[in-house]
């Protein structure tokens, strides 16, 4: 199979918590290569664009408030089927309903502030690594 990318997002809870090195240990674990990294304290416009999809639902001024309220660690990861493989270890996006081990049971409180993000196809994944990062920034051993 071939290799595929994701964009993830260590969101402000999970980076006020202290908790980047333990994520990144478990993409590491899981066979993800970190081919892209960058710590942004994300503006209200880059939030509202990256969420744009979901501007009409009664939760975006919340969610886009909470991504701006502090620090997020944004990456790009690699690895066979990733983003699937990526939305297992997250777990559901409401962490009461996710799976024990994964990121949002093991690290997530409330559906507001889940603690992870991670792209939900291959065509979600593309244009959201772009929204983040120049090619020229993507460092796999692929190029
Ligand atoms: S998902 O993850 O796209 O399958 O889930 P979805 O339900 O479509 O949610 C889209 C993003 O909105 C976040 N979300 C919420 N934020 C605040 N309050 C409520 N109630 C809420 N419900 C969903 C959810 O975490 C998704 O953001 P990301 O960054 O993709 O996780």
């Amino acid at each position: 199979m071939a290799l595929e990318r994701t964009l993830s997002i260590i969101k402000p809870d999970a980076v006020g918590k202290n908790l980047i090195g333990a994520i990144y240990n478990r993409f590491e674990t899981a066979g993800f290569r970190i081919v892209a990294a960058k710590m942004m304290h994300l503006s209200t416009e880059q939030a509202e664009g990256f969420y744009a999809e979901h501007s009409e639902r009664p939760f975006f001024r919340a969610l886009v408030d909470f991504m701006t309220s502090g620090p997020v660690m944004v990456q790009a990861l690699e690895a066979e089927n990733a983003v699937r493989k990526h939305r297992d270890i997250m777990g559901a996006t409401n962490p009461a309903d996710a799976l024990a081990g994964t990121l949002r049971a093991d690290y997530a409180e409330t559906i507001d502030e889940n603690a992870v993000h991670g792209s939900d196809s291959v065509e979600s994944a593309a244009r959201e690594i772009a929204y983040f990062f120049a090619d020229e920034e993507i460092c796999s051993r692929t190029r």
